[in-house]
């Protein structure tokens, strides 16, 4: 629950809960839980979810739970299964104050080696300010080379395009060199300039009343938000499309989003330094994935 003196809706509470002897245990948030020689910590050798808790549920929990094991069978990992993940899932709300914006990591990790139990733990913490703000006020974003060509991954499966590996440090790299240059974001581009996506987020753009995102076959992680914006679009009668786009093509749309669970459709108002409209579309890109 939130401390004596804490605005309502703001939080400092953290859960941890283990896949234990076949159960779930929550542990104090505290409590070292791994081993020093857990091949998730030595070498980022696992798979995680980043899942959105609003109203005290995860309404969207299937489609991440299907990414993590797609990105388990990727690594060759031993996956617990459905009923271990909502057993952790279910142990994080029960200690979980409803009116309090969440972000839920579920976590796998190759464990102490082949042939040894992997490694299961899901931890609860509130969504931060600075990710409230951004999906409010919209985000500075600068376009980063990754270096590959946008058909490589997917002939590539050591790169292991497409899972969501705990293995984020370029990401994070990423981020912080935004940072230094008074950006928010980051979108990936490709070697010869396709857009790929963001450290954190898929890129959605509008351009022609269409709604736009790029290949999966970049090898992008597949990201749940934008299939959900496309689905309810495409319900909605909106037009959607996959198609490989530049950075130009970016400058020329009438919006340019970052959507990702935790965050939803962050508007990108700067892109390279260029101030950026949104031609009035945030708002029903929002209405859309907030049904
Ligand atoms: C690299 C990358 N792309 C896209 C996304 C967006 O995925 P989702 O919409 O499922 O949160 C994420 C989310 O963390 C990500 O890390």
């Amino acid at each position: 629950m939130p401390g004596v003196g804490q605005a309502e809706g703001v939080s400092d509470e953290r859960v941890v809960a283990l896949w234990r002897d076949g159960g779930a245990v929550v542990v104090p948030a505290d409590e070292p839980v791994l081993s020093a020689f857990d091949l998730g910590l030595v070498r980022g050798d696992g798979v995680f979810e980043t899942v959105a808790v609003t109203g005290g549920g995860t309404p969207h929990l299937d489609a991440h739970l299907a990414r993590l094991e797609r990105s388990a069978r990727l690594m060759e990992l031993a996956d617990p299964g459905r009923g271990a993940w909502q057993a952790l899932v279910d142990a994080l709300l029960a200690r979980w104050s409803t009116p309090v914006e969440g972000a839920m990591r579920l976590l796998l990790t190759r464990g102490l080696g082949v042939g040894l139990p992997t490694t299961a733990l899901g931890v609860l913490s509130p969504v931060p300010a600075e990710t409230v703000r951004q999906r409010t006020e919209g985000i500075a974003v600068v376009t980063l080379g990754l270096g590959v060509p946008a058909d490589f991954r997917s002939t590539a499966p050591w790169l292991l395009g497409g899972a969501k590996t705990l293995s984020y440090a370029v990401n994070m790299a990423a981020l912080r060199h935004a940072a230094v240059h008074g950006a928010d974001d980051v979108i990936f581009t490709s070697l010869e300039g396709q857009i790929l996506e963001g450290p954190t987020s898929t890129v959605v753009w509008s351009a022609d009343g269409v709604l736009h995102t790029p290949p999966p076959e970049t090898g992008i992680l597949p990201g749940t938000t934008m299939a959900r914006l496309f689905a309810r679009a495409a319900e909605a009668g909106r037009p959607t499309a996959v198609t490989p786009g530049t950075v130009d093509d970016l400058q020329a749309a009438d919006a340019v989003w970052l959507v990702s669970g935790v965050r939803a459709a962050a508007t990108v108002h700067t892109l390279d330094g260029v101030p950026r409209g949104d031609a009035g579309l945030s708002a029903g890109v929002r209405g859309l994935l907030a049904r």
